[in-house]
């Protein structure tokens, strides 16, 4: 199972130009997964929050392609709220993470790169269900979370 330590901050190429910069992202050479999916959120209205889940076997890179919003990740244990805001920096997320977005700047757009296919059966949508589920498949901690 994951932590919040497993998540990582990865950051993509920039090939700097006058007339404006460009990033890329490879499987397996910058993302440690082949993505075979991708999917953006956009449009977000100011207020909204998306996400609400944990996945029991996707991988994910997350990254603000355009704007600003914030990630509250949970392992089951802790949660922390990172703030995402540039075009070539992005999270890595294991799977078993709870993860809710929040906080979109106008304009934003919140790009995912997938390691699978979307999936229903993926998801846990029941906050107690991931804990109950992340705290019995790391029975040696017992932190609160905050
Ligand atoms: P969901 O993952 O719950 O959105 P978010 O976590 O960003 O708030 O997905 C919302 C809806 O979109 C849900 O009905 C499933 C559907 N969906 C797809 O059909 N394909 C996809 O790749 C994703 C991510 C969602």
């Amino acid at each position: 199972m994951s932590r919040l330590i497993d998540i990582k901050r990865l950051k993509a190429p920039v090939i700097t130009d006058p007339r404006g910069n460009l990033s890329f992202l490879e499987s397996h050479r910058h993302i440690p997964f082949e993505f075979k999916r991708i999917y953006y959120l956009y449009d977000v209205p100011g207020g909204a929050q998306r996400g609400g889940h944990a996945h029991l076997n996707l991988r994910q890179f997350i990254i603000a392609i355009s704007g600003s919003f914030d990630i509250v990740l949970d392992d089951g244990f802790e949660r922390k709220r990172v703030h995402l805001n540039r075009s070539h920096t992005g999270l890595l997320l294991p799977n078993m993470i709870w993860r809710e977005l929040d906080n979109f700047s106008s304009g934003s757009v919140c790009m995912v790169l997938a390691s699978e296919y979307y999936e229903e059966h993926d998801y846990i949508r029941d906050y107690r269900q991931f804990v109950n589920l992340a705290r019995n498949t790391n029975p040696q901690q017992d932190t609160q979370i905050a």
